[in-house]
C-alpha cells in the first residue's frame, strides 16, 4: 500500500472519532472525514452495495482527491470501509477523479477513474487519463499498463484537459462499455463511448452525443443506459443558460431520452430535461440492482455553492437518497429506493382534511426524520383553488417552503429561512402537469436536505438545509378551497 493511502487510512480512523453522529445527515452518506463530492463505483458486489465518494479527507474543502468507501445492505445504512485510492502515481498524483465499477469475469471488482496531473505551465489545468484499479472489494491495486484511454485515443483534437468521469457497464455478452466526458477540436462538450473485450484494452466506438454549448459548456459524469425500452444518457452539465422552465441551475445535472444503434453507433435524443428541479443535485451515477432497479444517486449539492457556505463542520458533502428509475412518456422517474420505506415508524394519516382559506398543523405531524405523503385537489374542480404551501423545517426563525400555484402550473421550493447567511440560491420554480389542482408529492426530510418527489417522481427538487435541528415544525396552507390526504412516517435509521 502506498503511503499516501496509509496516511489517509490513518487519518480517518482517527479523526472520524471527533465527529459527533448527530451532526451529520442521518441516512444520506456523508464524507467519513472532510470533503466529499461525487459518487463513484456505485455498484453491487460480494454482496452489498458499494459507494466511493469524491473524497479530501484533510479538510472539508475540495483538496486532491482519494476515493472514500463505504457498503450497505440497503443503500440507507453506511459503513464506511478504508479510503480505496489515493493519489500515488505519477498518472493521477494530483488527483483520483471520479469513475465507476463493475465486476469482472473473474469475479474481481474493476474500478476506471479519472487521473488528474497539473501542469504548472497551464496555469495549472489538469490534464487527465483514465485510468483502472482491481480489487476484492477491500483493497484495490492500480493496474499496470495504467493509465488505459488517454486523449490521443479521441478523435483528433480531442483536449486532454477536459476528459473524465468515465462510467462502465456490461454488456449481456460480457464485454464492456464505457462513456467519458470530453471536449473535441472546436472546444465543445461530448460524451464518447469506448469498448473493451476483457476491461483492459479500450477501443474508441463513437461520439454519443455533442453538445454545441446548447446545454451548459462542459458536461462531466455521464451516464448511459437502457431502461424501459428507451436509452437514458444523463450529465452533469456546468455553467447552463436557463432555457424557459428549465436549467435555472447553473450546474445540474440533465437527462436526454432516445434511441440507440449499436451498429451506428447513434443515439438520437427525443428530449431533454433537468434531472432534479431543487438546487441541489449534481455528479448523478447509477447502478443496477440484483432485482434488476436502475438506481441513481447523486451528490446533494450544488457546485456553485460550496464555498459559500456557514457551516463550519469538519464534514462537508452528502449524497441524494438513493431513486429508483423509470421511463414514462419520454420522462425520467424518479422515487426513492423502496428499502427506505422499511424505516418508516409512527403513521399519522389524515384523510379527506377539507380547508377553505386556512392553515394547517397536525398533532405528531412534525420533525426533521420524516417521510412525508400528501394529496392536494380542488374542493371544485371547476373553481378550484389559488395556492397551496407546505412548510417544513419551521422553528420560531425558520421555515422552508413546497409551493403549488395550479393556475400557473408552477411548484416551487424556497429555503430563504433556512439557516443559511450567505447571498446563495435560495428558490427555485418548475412546471408541472396537472389536472384540475390535483397534485401529489412524498417528502423525504433528512437532518440537512428536503428532497421533494412531485407527482410520481415526474419532477424532484432537492435542497440542503442549515435549519437548526429543532426546528420541527410542518405546516399546510391553502387559499381557496381544497381537500389534503396526508401520510406521515418518521424514519428511525
Ligand atoms: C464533478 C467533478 C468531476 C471530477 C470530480 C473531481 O463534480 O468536477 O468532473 O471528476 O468532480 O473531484
Amino acid at each position: 500500500m502506498s503511503q499516501a493511502l496509509n496516511e489517509a487510512r490513518h487519518y480517518e480512523e482517527e479523526t472520524e472519532l471527533q465527529i459527533d453522529e448527530t451532526e451529520r445527515p442521518a441516512f444520506h452518506l456523508s464524507p467519513r472525514i472532510g470533503w466529499m463530492n461525487d459518487p463513484n463505483g456505485f455498484s453491487f458486489y460480494g454482496g452489498k452495495y458499494h459507494l466511493f465518494y469524491q473524497y479530501y479527507p484533510y479538510s472539508s474543502h475540495w483538496g486532491p482527491m482519494h476515493w472514500g468507501h463505504a457498503v450497505s445492505d440497503d443503500m440507507i445504512r453506511w459503513t464506511y470501509l478504508p479510503a480505496a485510492l489515493a493519489p500515488d502515481e505519477p498518472y493521477d498524483r494530483d488527483g483520483c477523479f471520479s469513475g465507476s465499477a463493475v465486476t469482472m469475469r473473474d469475479g474481481k471488482q474493476l474500478l476506471m477513474y479519472t487521473g488528474a496531473v497539473s501542469e504548472k505551465e497551464f496555469g495549472g489545468a489538469f490534464v487527465q487519463t483514465q485510468n483502472l484499479a482491481v480489487g476484492d472489494g477491500l483493497e484495490y491495486v492500480k493496474y499496470k499498463g495504467n493509465p488505459v484511454i488517454t486523449a490521443a485515443d479521441l478523435p483528433k483534437g480531442g483536449s486532454p484537459y477536459d476528459f473524465r468521469d468515465p462510467k462502465m457497464w456490461r454488456e449481456e455478452d460480457g464485454s464492456y462499455g464505457v462513456v467519458i466526458a470530453c471536449r473535441n477540436e472546436g472546444g465543445y462538450t461530448q460524451v464518447v463511448l469506448f469498448r473493451s473485450e476483457d476491461g483492459l484494452r479500450w477501443d474508441f466506438d463513437t461520439v454519443l452525443a455533442e453538445n454545441h454549448d446548447r446545454i451548459g459548456r462542459m458536461w462531466e459524469c455521464p451516464d448511459f443506459f437502457r431502461l424501459d425500452g428507451k436509452y437514458v444518457l444523463l450529465v452533469s452539465a456546468m455553467d447552463m443558460l436557463p432555457s424557459g422552465m428549465e436549467y435555472h441551475s447553473g450546474n445540474n445535472c440533465v437527462y436526454f431520452v432516445g434511441e440507440y444503434d449499436r451498429e451506428t453507433g447513434i443515439f438520437t435524443e427525443e428530449c431533454d430535461h433537468a434531472a432534479d428541479y431543487g438546487i441541489d443535485f449534481y455528479a448523478a451515477q447509477t447502478t443496477l440492482t440484483p432485482d434488476g432497479r436502475r438506481v441513481m444517486i447523486g451528490w446533494m449539492q450544488n457546485p456553485d455553492t460550496t464555498s459559500l457556505r456557514t457551516l463550519t463542520h469538519p464534514v462537508f458533502g452528502q449524497m441524494s437518497i438513493p431513486r429508483e428509475l423509470s421511463v414514462r412518456d419520454g420522462v425520467l422517474y424518479q422515487t426513492p429506493v423502496r428499502e427506505l420505506s422499511a424505516y418508516r415508524t409512527d403513521p399519522v394519516v389524515r384523510e379527506n382534511v377539507r380547508l377553505d382559506d386556512a392553515d394547517l398543523s397536525i398533532h405528531g405531524i412534525s420533525g426533521r426524520l420524516v417521510d412525508l405523503e400528501v394529496e392536494i385537489r380542488a374542493q371544485d374542480p371547476v373553481e378550484g383553488y389559488r395556492e397551496f404551501r407546505c412548510r417544513f423545517a419551521c422553528g420560531e426563525r425558520f421555515y422552508t417552503e413546497f409551493c403549488f400555484r395550479p393556475k400557473d402550473s408552477v411548484i416551487s421550493i424556497d429555503r430563504k429561512f433556512s439557516g443559511q447567511r450567505r447571498a446563495i440560491i435560495r428558490h427555485r420554480e418548475a412546471g408541472i402537469r396537472h389536472e384540475n389542482g390535483r397534485l401529489c408529492f412524498r417528502m423525504i426530510l433528512d437532518r440537512y436536505s428536503a428532497e421533494v418527489f412531485v407527482n410520481g417522481g415526474e419532477k424532484v427538487m432537492t435542497v440542503t438545509l442549515e435549519t437548526p435541528r429543532e426546528a420541527e415544525g410542518i405546516s399546510f396552507h391553502v387559499k381557496g378551497k381544497a381537500i389534503l390526504n396526508i401520510k406521515k412516517y418518521r424514519l428511525e435509521i
